[in-house]
């Protein structure tokens, strides 16, 4: 049996699609009664676990052998997973399937790749079976401006920085392969899509598939982080942003594809324009 938390999120949701549609048993982690209502619904089974109630941890783990751990960045992620690596063990989960970041490093300025450095150590060390996937930067984070893209503007500050985007359920299909397989205890991956592209590369696909002009605002940091505030994110989270674009990106620090995508699972990753041509109807209206 496995566990997947993170069920109503992005990877979560897909990896709880792709094992349904393969028959492979699994419970959907959520932590509001109504999320699981909702799966139980569309007859998955579904259970009720919170991160910061690590009461809660023990009964739903009970009876599984793999996890999929994965928490949103928030100051709470170190302490929530040591909390999920702590009930599992506890459970005698074997394996723990956990989404870390390819940036991730103790030293860094950028405060989700210090957390997610701290979390792999703590779980190398636990004495529990592992599996740490890193992927670089998703694709889904364009729609966090798909209003000014559908505008014609692409605001960032990436200056001529460029990221190996990976599309979000590319890394939910390795996922669910490694959830499923055995022989990837002790592993890591870095997870890329299959290019390395620029801001301005980035409009410029934008703009292919679009059939509107998107340019690339390569804008001053505090500007930038004004418009994050005013867009409702935290000040933690404005700042970690960034960090993450202006250190980061504009510093040439991302990593180059790795291909282990193909290699894990046959199915070569989706490329930006794949995934700007499937979310098509997002960029162009505006709200
Ligand atoms: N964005 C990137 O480019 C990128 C790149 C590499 C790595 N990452 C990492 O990927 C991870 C996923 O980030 P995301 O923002 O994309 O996630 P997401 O899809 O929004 O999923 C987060 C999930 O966690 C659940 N959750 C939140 N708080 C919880 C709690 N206290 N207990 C149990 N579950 C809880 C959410 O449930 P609700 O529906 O109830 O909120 C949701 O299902 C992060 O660790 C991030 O650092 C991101």
């Amino acid at each position: 049996m496995i566990l997947v938390s993170g069920a109503t999120g992005g990877i979560g949701g897909e990896i709880c699609r792709l094992l349904g549609q393969a028959g492979v048993p699994f419970k959907a982690m959520c932590r509001k009664p109504e999320q699981v209502e909702h799966f139980k619904g569309e007859g998955v089974e579904a259970v009720l676990g919170d991160f910061d109630r690590p009461e809660t941890l023990d009964g739903v783990m009970e009876g599984c052998d793999r996890l999929f751990l994965i928490t949103p960045p928030t100051p709470d992620q170190v302490e929530q997973e040591k909390a999920a690596i702590d009930a599992a063990k506890r459970a005698g989960v074997a394996r723990i399937v956990k989404i870390s970041a390819s940036d991730g490093n103790i030293r860094s300025t950028v405060p989700w790749a210090k957390s997610h450095a701290l979390i792999d150590h703590y779980l190398r060390d636990a004495g529990i079976g592992w599996t740490i996937l890193k992927p670089t930067a998703f694709m889904q984070n364009f729609f966090w401006f798909k209003d000014p893209i559908a505008k014609g503007f692409l605001p960032q500050i990436a200056g001529k920085g460029s990221v190996s985007w990976v599309d979000t359920r590319d890394v939910a299909r390795v996922a669910a392969k490694v959830l499923t397989e055995d022989g990837h205890n002790h592993a890591t991956y870095f997870l890329t899509g299959p290019e390395t592209l620029d801001m301005k590369e980035a409009a410029s696909r934008l703009s292919k598939v679009t059939k509107h002009k998107v340019r690339y605002l390569d804008l001053p940091n505090p500007i930038f982080k004004a418009i994050l505030r005013l867009t409702g994110n935290s000040r933690w989270m404005a700042n970690g942003l960034v960090a993450q674009f202006s250190d980061v990106v504009a510093g040439h620090h991302d990593i180059d594809p790795t291909f282990e995508i193909k290699r894990l699972t046959g199915v070569a990753p989706r490329s930006f324009t794949d995934f700007v041509r499937d979310h098509r109807d997002a960029f162009v209206r505006s709200n």
